[in-house]
C-alpha cells in the first residue's frame, strides 16, 4: 500500500503491526539510536487548514529521518483553484518523495494519491483523521498494555475525528460508543458499512453520554466546531451543552477511565481546565504520540516502499 489514506483499506495485521513498530522506534529514538532512514528526501505538505500538532510533528519527524519538509499553504498553491489537484500531484511527485495533506475535500487527498507516484499521507479531511486515531491508538496501548476488548466512549461530535477512531476501534476489535446529540451523530450508513466490515464489531450510538461513560476506558472528546464550520459555532454549542466532559461525568465513569482529546482543546467548551489539568497526562503523551507514530510511518512509506 503506497499511500495512507483510510483506516478501512488496512487489515487488523497491518494497523497494529504499524503501532507495535512506532512503539519500538520511539523507545530507539530516546536511546538515541534512531537510524535515518529519510536522508535528503523531500516531504511537501499541504495545509488548507490551520495545525499545531500535524505541522511541528510532521516537520519534526522529517528532521529526526536526516530529511526536509516544505510548509505549502492554501495561499501559496490553490489547491484545486490556481491549479488542478491532478498537476500538482503530477508536479509534487517529480519533485518530492511524500506528500502529506490537510484539506476540506476528502477527495482532494484521494486525487493527490491517484496522481501523484509518491505516497500520500491524509493529515486529516472534514471525512477523517487517521494519523490521530493511530497515535491514540498507539497511547491506549502504551497505557492499558493491551487493546483488545476495551472501550472508547467518544462524546461529543461524529466527525472526522470519531469517525477515524470509531473504523480503528472496529478493527482492533475495541468497543466504541458515540455519545452526541440528535443530529450530530456519525451517519447511519457509515455505521453499518463499518459494522458489516469488521469481524468482530462493537459499535454504538447514544444520546445520553452519562449512560456511553459507564463502562467506559477512555472518554475521549474533540471540539463541538470543527475546522470549517465556524458559522455553525452558537448553534452547536446549544447543541452540545449536556456534552461537556466535566467532573460529574467521569464521576459516571470507572475510576481507572482515562480522558483523551485530540486538541487543540476549547476549555469550558467540550472539555473543563478541571479535566484538563487531572488527564493531562495522557492528553499531551497522545499529541507527543503523533510525532512518534508519523516519524515511523514516514519511514515505512517513503524509505521501505509501502506498508506491506
Ligand atoms: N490534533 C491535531 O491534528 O492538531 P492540529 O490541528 O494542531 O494539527
Ligand atoms: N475535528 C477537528 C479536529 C482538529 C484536529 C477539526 O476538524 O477541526
Amino acid at each position: 500500500m503506497k499511500d495512507f489514506i483510510n483506516i478501512a483499506d488496512f487489515t487488523a495485521a497491518q494497523l497494529s503491526g504499524l503501532i507495535e513498530r512506532a512503539i519500538a522506534d520511539k523507545a530507539e529514538f530516546r536511546a538515541g539510536r534512531l537510524v535515518q532512514t529519510l536522508t535528503n528526501r523531500t516531504l511537501a505538505m499541504i495545509f488548507e487548514k490551520p495545525s499545531l500538532r500535524t505541522r511541528v510533528s510532521f516537520e519534526a519527524a522529517m528532521t529526526h529521518l536526516g530529511g526536509h519538509a516544505i510548509y505549502l499553504t492554501k495561499a501559496d498553491i490553490g489547491l484545486g483553484s490556481r491549479e488542478p489537484v491532478e498537476d500538482i500531484a503530477r508536479v509534487l511527485g517529480r519533485m518530492c518523495d511524500g506528500i502529506m495533506a490537510r484539506t476540506f475535500s476528502h477527495d482532494h487527498v484521494e486525487q493527490l494519491a491517484r496522481f501523484s507516484p509518491v505516497p500520500v499521507i491524509n493529515a486529516l479531511t472534514d471525512y477523517s483523521h487517521p494519523c490521530q486515531a493511530m497515535a491514540d491508538a498507539m497511547t491506549l496501548r502504551e497505557h492499558f498494555g493491551d487493546l483488545e476488548g476495551r472501550t472508547i466512549a467518544f462524546v461529543g461530535d461524529g466527525n472526522n475525528v470519531a469517525r477515524s477512531l470509531a473504523t480503528l476501534a472496529c478493527k482492533l476489535n475495541m468497543r466504541f460508543t458515540l455519545a452526541s446529540p440528535e443530529g450530530y451523530s456519525l451517519p447511519s450508513d457509515f455505521l453499518d458499512r463499518l459494522v458489516a466490515t469488521c469481524s468482530h464489531p462493537s459499535c454504538r450510538t447514544t444520546h445520553d453520554p452519562f449512560e456511553a461513560v459507564r463502562d467506559a476506558d477512555v472518554v475521549y472528546t474533540d471540539t463541538w466546531t470543527s475546522m470549517g464550520q465556524e458559522d455553525e459555532k452558537t448553534a452547536r454549542r446549544q447543541a452540545f451543552a449536556a456534552f461537556q466532559v466535566n467532573d460529574a461525568l467521569l464521576a459516571a465513569a470507572p475510576d481507572h477511565a482515562v480522558v483523551m482529546h485530540c486538541l487543540p482543546a476549547y476549555r469550558g467548551s467540550e472539555i473543563t481546565d478541571s479535566i484538563m489539568r487531572t488527564h493531562g497526562d495522557i492528553i499531551f503523551a497522545e499529541a507527543e504520540n503523533r510525532l512518534h507514530f508519523q516519524r515511523t510511518l514516514l519511514s515505512v512509506l517513503m524509505g521501505e516502499g509501502g506498508i506491506g
